[in-house]
């Protein structure tokens, strides 16, 4: 059979483009065994059907790793019997934030393992020393065969298991080389089963394509419980780690991290992090409070309009939307009369940080204008809310966290939509500005 590599859709003869994903040249030949086809009914959890409210729970169903940013992003710790995978570029962190998840939990006494198919024990060691890991309780396992690796998790009895990474292990039921789509599928199948048999959580580390997806099928993401991605990029020090999908927890929460030394510390207050090297009365500026999974968090837009030296006009962004600011810079062209055909459009989020929700879309509207007019917006100003195609303001949610966090960063003014009931709005000294369209807004920033 020939899988292709990106998606991991089978065809009986060779293609040049998938007609799954669209990938060009992405199709290699797997030998098919006989093992690998499985009778499915062969696996089963030996339980009968209970009624709901019989399904027992204890307080011991989460681990918390005390690593707040980590737990946070999980939904409050560790589920036992989940799996969850974590992607990321190469080098941004992803063996250094596990093995100091391992070493936190081994600490509190529980015993931990980390397999590794990378790297040599004595690299590992290496590491170990630079994040001060060193624990009777913490294991490393230098292994890649699938079947020793179930058999070592099964006999050393761990209460969490890393492995570094799913790419690099090999089932020997199967002929293709590791990385392949059909071995990258069959270890983790074997793992996740292994982890909802006995009860073990299990993170698994892979590898990410050149567009940032996972590596190996698609359907990895679907089996596993929790996907968390790291975010930003390693010439900048700090890492965000985003929980993407979470079975027992909130989605799109983040986790803020700067790499140091001794490896990632976590950051406690992200919102004075993204804002402090805001240049001050500088045109092309602003702040938005922006939510991330359940907390506000201020960030900077800039932007950067500039005259078109010839040809198109371009419009280039870091960290948000690029379709989003076209059809954003469109609707100020034709609803306020701001002539940006001509004129370039460069957009960055400070930080590295990524944006991804329509409360920002104000933010990208005033720094626009801003930029456009050469006129710089109010420091102590924040702006919030979706913007529709006539120009018009539309409320978002979690208004009263916005606007608290705000506040508590010393921000005296914050422009809202109008719709946004008054019932919805917090107590504060902060002057609430509501705005029904864009022209009020342009109005009220200069
Ligand atoms: P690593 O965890 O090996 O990345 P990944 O497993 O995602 O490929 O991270 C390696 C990078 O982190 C490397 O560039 C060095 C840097 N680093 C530090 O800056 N401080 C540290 O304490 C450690 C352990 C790594
Ligand atoms: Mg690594």
């Amino acid at each position: 059979m020939f899988f292709c590599q990106n998606c991991g859709y089978q065809s009986p003869k060779w293609l040049g483009k998938c007609p799954a994903c669209g990938e060009w040249n992405q199709f290699v030949e797997e030998k098919m065994t006989k093992t690998d086809s499985r009778n499915p009914f062969d696996i089963h959890f030996n339980g009968s059907p209970l009624s709901i409210e019989a399904i027992e729970l204890n307080d011991k169903e989460r681990i918390k790793i005390e690593i707040d940013e980590v737990d946070r992003v999980l939904g409050g710790g560790i589920v036992r019997g989940s799996s969850i995978l974590v992607g990321g570029d190469p080098g941004i962190g992803k063996s250094t934030l596990l093995l100091q998840v391992l070493q936190s939990l081994a600490q509190k006494g529980l015993k931990v393992l980390y397999v590794s198919g990378e790297e040599s024990a004595r690299q590992i060691k290496l590491r170990g020393i630079r994040i001060g890991a060193s624990s009777k309780n913490l294991f490393v396992y230098i292994e890649i065969s699938l079947e020793a690796i179930l058999k070592q998790i099964e006999e050393v009895k761990p209460e969490v298991v890393v492995v570094d990474s799913i790419q690099t292990v090999y089932s020997s039921n199967l002929s293709s080389a590791p990385g392949s789509v059909g071995q990258v599928r069959e270890s983790s199948e074997q793992l996740i089963l292994l982890s909802k048999k006995t009860g073990i959580p299990i993170f698994l580390i892979g590898h990410v394509t050149k567009d940032g997806a996972i590596a190996g099928p698609k359907v990895l993401e679907h089996m596993v419980d929790a996907v968390l991605y790291f975010q930003g990029d390693s010439g900048h020090a700090f890492r965000i780690v985003r929980g993407v999908k979470n079975r027992y927890g909130p989605t799109n929460e983040i986790g803020v991290f700067e790499m140091r030394e001794n490896g990632l510390s976590p950051v406690s207050n992200p919102s004075a992090l993204f804002i402090s090297e805001r240049p001050a009365g500088s045109a092309g500026s602003v702040v938005v409070p922006s939510i991330e999974g359940t907390r506000p968090i201020l960030v900077e837009i800039q932007s950067l309009v500039s005259e078109t030296s010839f040809g198109m006009p371009r419009r280039t962004s870091i960290g948000v939307d690029h379709n989003r600011v076209s059809l954003l810079a469109a609707v100020l062209d034709k609803i306020c009369g701001l002539h940006l055909v001509n004129h370039d459009i460069f957009i960055n989020v400070a930080g590295g940080v990524r944006l991804n929700e329509p409360a920002i879309d104000l933010g990208i509207v005033s720094s626009i204008v801003s930029s456009f007019l050469g006129r710089s917006i109010d420091v102590g100003t924040v702006v919030c809310g979706e913007v529709g195609l006539t120009g018009e303001v539309r409320g978002v949610g979690h208004m009263e966290a916005r606007i608290k966090e705000s506040a508590k960063m010393g921000f005296n003014r914050c422009i809202i939509p109008k719709t946004i009931s008054d019932n919805v709005l917090p107590e504060t000294k902060m002057t609430l500005i509501k705005v029904s369209d864009l022209n009020e807004l342009i109005d009220h920033l200069f």
